[in-house]
């Protein structure tokens, strides 16, 4: 498989010491992180890592993985581990729960993910097909046994999932529909279980970006004016986990988000045609 060289990192802890704090007594001493190679994953593995938090890293690339490990491990004084793993396959997912299994994890970050753009008719099915396994399938799978991992957990700890949907899960999206489909998904999916699972002590948090800079455009086919960068997400996420349901980080999403808010769905609609026909070729 191409790699590609590791993307400077901001290992710079970014969340207040008494973030730090929590999300470490909170939620440690596992996280899984998957999408852990590039983008927003990556940006939550750095913060957890800085927070003491021992990691499970998942994604394709291996290089990736296992250099972010090294370097975090050293820096930060936690164990990695890493699972290069491709959540599209059956097998994929068998291993990240394999590994999952062997580990106390109180947090879960599933930010494994891409995007696909373009006339949906003119499209190529297969992709769309094992978007939706990545996006959907996998996520259904892990969340389903971390939820029964973390349902067994001491009574005294609480555990947390993060799942990555978007603000284009809130309506049609043309040109990206199945795509902000599989992340209209991913929202619906975390609003019920947040309140299923509660009573288990296990936080659900759904995170809703707009724009962020990452390897996503590119691999959607997509060109981003304004954007935001990842580590937006992951401070926002954390700071929201345990404490609202759906959180959209960052002004930029915050703002998008306003200014679609009064619009029906169905206009809602229409601007995501206008915007969609700026953003794809
Ligand atoms: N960027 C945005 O504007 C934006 C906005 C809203 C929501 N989101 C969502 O946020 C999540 C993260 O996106 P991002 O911006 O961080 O994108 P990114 O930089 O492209 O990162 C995506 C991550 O997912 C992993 N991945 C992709 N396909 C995989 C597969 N088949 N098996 C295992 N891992 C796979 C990639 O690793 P490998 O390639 O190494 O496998 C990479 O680590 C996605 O779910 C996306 O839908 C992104």
């Amino acid at each position: 498989m191409m790699t590609r060289p590791l993307p400077t990192p901001r290992l710079t802890p970014r969340l207040t010491p008494r973030l730090t704090t929590r999300v470490a007594r909170d939620y440690g001493p596992w996280a899984l992180v998957t999408g852990a190679s590039d983008g927003i994953g990556r940006a939550c593995a750095v913060e957890l890592a800085a927070a003491g938090v021992n990691l499970i890293l998942v994604a394709r690339r291996a290089a990736l993985l296992n250099e972010l490990a090294d370097d975090l491990a050293n820096r930060h004084a936690i164990k990695c581990a890493v699972v290069a793993a491709d959540l599209a396959q059956p097998d994929g997912v068998a291993a990240v729960l394999a590994i999952a299994a062997a580990h106390d994890v109180g947090l879960a970050v599933l930010a494994a993910g891409f995007g696909t753009s373009g006339n949906f008719i003119d499209g190529d099915v297969a992709a769309e097909l094992a978007m939706i396994d990545v996006n959907c399938r996998a996520v259904v799978a892990i969340t389903h046994a971390l939820a029964r991992q973390m349902r067994a957990r001491r009574a005294n700890r609480r555990s947390g999932l993060i799942l990555l949907s978007s603000l284009v899960g809130f309506q049609g999206v043309p040109r990206a529909a199945a795509y902000a489909a599989t992340k209209g998904f991913v929202q619906v999916l975390a609003e019920g279980l947040r309140l299923e699972l509660a009573p288990h002590g296990i936080d659900v948090l759904a995170v809703a970006p707009g724009p962020i800079t990452s390897g996503f455009a590119a691999r959607a086919g997509m060109t981003m004016g304004l954007a935001q960068t990842p580590d937006v997400v992951a401070r926002g996420a954390l700071a929201a986990l345990g404490r609202i349901g759906t959180v959209r980080p960052g002004w930029l999403s915050k703002g998008l988000e306003a200014a679609l808010l009064l619009l029906p769905r169905v206009w809602r609609t229409r601007m995501m045609q206008q915007v969609m026909a700026g953003m794809t070729k």
